[in-house]
């Protein structure tokens, strides 16, 4: 079966302005994330994995140049967008957790007001049906006028040929416009067609009610000259006053009616307390009123987990959302992250520096080194496969699971990025390097359809060199010790 693909990254090389010249941080990182996988990233500090998963996000710094690549979500390239096209997307399709939960809520807001405001921010429900309507046209037409704008900067095609180009995309624009204006109009009709029906109720309901009050207020009338000056009954009547029960009924008439249209404060509340349970806060109405510094570390990446599921994005992108926590509560915030995940069909993107962090959590792995891709396959050709000579290093440099040891270094340092080596940047730290690693780069070699590592070990003309012993006996441990985990998780 095809896999969907939701978010396609294209030979990304993207450097930073520094006082000591060009930083050469992402070096032509190309990947697909697939419906429903949770991709790993997996590198050591300085490896390129927060500035990739940055890019993404369209939050780069200030001193980055994006020198070339794609990063493709919904037929729109995300380096080339406008800020106000971002904003659609950021945090409403692609949600984000950090490392540190802390810093990413905000210490003087109550943690339920945090969780509600992105709803209400985004609350045009009818609006927001209307655009996803013609989102797909729209994006199409977007980008092709994008196109255009770059090829009318080209500086380097000849002149007849650029010409030629740009009527082709005039004409393709003119088209693409039409068809997402009728798109528009299209989705405009469908909306309103389904509310039609809804407001006709609604109005009728209104109607009804105040008939009802009316016949109240005159009932009312009579039963109070009836009764004259019985202080007693008088009483009494009072309290059967039949407005307080029609106001209440008019007001969740209005909020039905309101929610159709928008998010009310009062769903927001009760759509923050289902995903406040989702996510395992207990006792979440009364936590709904606390501070930040009331929460645990753990409870406070489960709100910021929250804050980010209320807009019900389709990707999760997550950089390393574990490192600050301790083990036990790091191991409950991946169950976490696996069961939302499974849940809602996400798409995630995982980002760590600890192979063993995702051993029972990633479905693909990519590992990065030195702004690359250097091997990348399922996780399990990952785990028990290995290829690359710096997937082995990370995989000796692991701590067992579930125990309190840190991550041990890998000899040697990763090379300074201002002057990448142009040859295999892990050579100088690679007891397995041959002679070429450190003159040309070694391409992706294929291993199986899903499994590709960079390095000249794979290429037919080099000796063979079998994976290192005590690599297989990690390996060996690792198995048994995720057997063990997804026993756990299966629960
Ligand atoms: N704004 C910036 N200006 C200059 N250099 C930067 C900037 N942001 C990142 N870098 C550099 O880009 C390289 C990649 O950084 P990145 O943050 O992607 O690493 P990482 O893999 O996420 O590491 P870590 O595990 O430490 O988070 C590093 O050499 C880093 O110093
Ligand atoms: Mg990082």
């Amino acid at each position: 079966m095809e896999k969907e693909i939701v978010i396609s990254v294209k030979d990304l090389n993207i450097s930073f302005r520094t006082n000591q010249g060009l930083l050469h941080a992402v070096r032509g990182v190309s990947f697909d994330l697939f419906k429903g996988e949770t991709l790993a990233i997996v590198g050591e500090s300085g490896s390129g994995k927060s500035v990739t998963s940055k890019t993404i996000m369209g939050i780069l710094a200030n001193n980055a140049i994006i020198d070339s690549g794609s990063v493709i979500y919904e037929n729109q390239d995300l380096t080339k967008i406008p800020e106000e096209e971002f904003h659609k997307i950021r945090g409403n399709k692609i949600g984000m957790i950090f490392q540190d939960p802390t810093s990413a809520l905000n210490p003087i807001m109550r943690v339920g007001k945090q969780i509600v405001e992105a709803l209400i921010l985004n609350g045009q429900r009818r609006k927001n049906k209307v655009v996803d309507s013609y989102i797909n046209a729209y994006n199409k037409y977007n980008a092709t006028k994008i196109q255009l704008d770059n090829l009318v900067k080209d500086k380097e095609l000849p002149k007849n040929e650029k010409q030629e180009q740009i009527k082709v995309l005039k004409n393709q624009i003119v088209e693409l416009k039409k068809e997402y204006q009728n798109a528009k109009k299209l989705g405009k009709r469908q909306v309103k067609k389904e509310y039609e029906g809804y407001l006709i109720t609604y109005k009728n309901d209104v109607k009804d009610l105040i008939k009802r009050k009316k016949e109240a207020d005159l009932e009312y009338k009579r039963k109070k000259a009836e009764i004259k000056d019985d202080k007693v009954q008088l009483k009494e009547l009072e309290n059967e006053l039949p407005l307080p029960k029609l106001i209440k009924e008019y007001l969740e008439l209005r909020e039905k009616h309101n929610r159709l249209i928008r998010v009310t404060h009062k769903e927001a509340f009760e759509e923050a307390i289902k995903i406040m349970k989702e996510v395992g806060i207990p006792e979440p109405e009364r936590r709904f009123k606390m501070y930040p510094f009331q929460f645990s570390g753990g409870m406070k990446q489960r709100v910021v987990i929250a804050i980010a599921l209320m807009a019900q994005p389709q990707i999760l992108i997550c950089d390393e959302p574990t490192t600050a926590l301790d083990v036990t509560i790091q191991a409950q915030i991946l169950q976490l992250i696996k069961q939302i995940k499974r849940d809602r069909n996400l798409s995630v993107v995982f980002i760590t520096h600890n192979l063993g962090v995702v051993a029972n959590v990633a479905d693909r792995i990519a590992v990065m080194y030195a702004g690359k891709i250097v091997e990348y396959g399922t996780a399990n050709e990952v785990f028990y496969n290995p290829r690359h000579p710096y997937t082995w290093a990370l995989m000796s440099s692991m701590p067992d699971m579930n125990s309190k040891e840190k991550l041990q270094t890998i000899p040697g340092t990763p090379p300074n990025m201002l002057f990448p080596p142009k040859g295999d940047a892990f050579a100088v730290r690679n007891r397995y390097a041959l002679k070429i690693d450190y003159e040309e780069h070694p391409p992706l070699f294929k291993v199986s359809d899903t499994h590709y590592a960079a390095t000249w070990l794979l290429d037919p003309r080099s000796p063979e060199i079998p994976i290192p012993e005590e690599i297989k006996t990690r390996i060996a441990f690792m198995k048994t010790e995720v057997e063990k985990l997804r026993g756990i998780s299966h629960e």
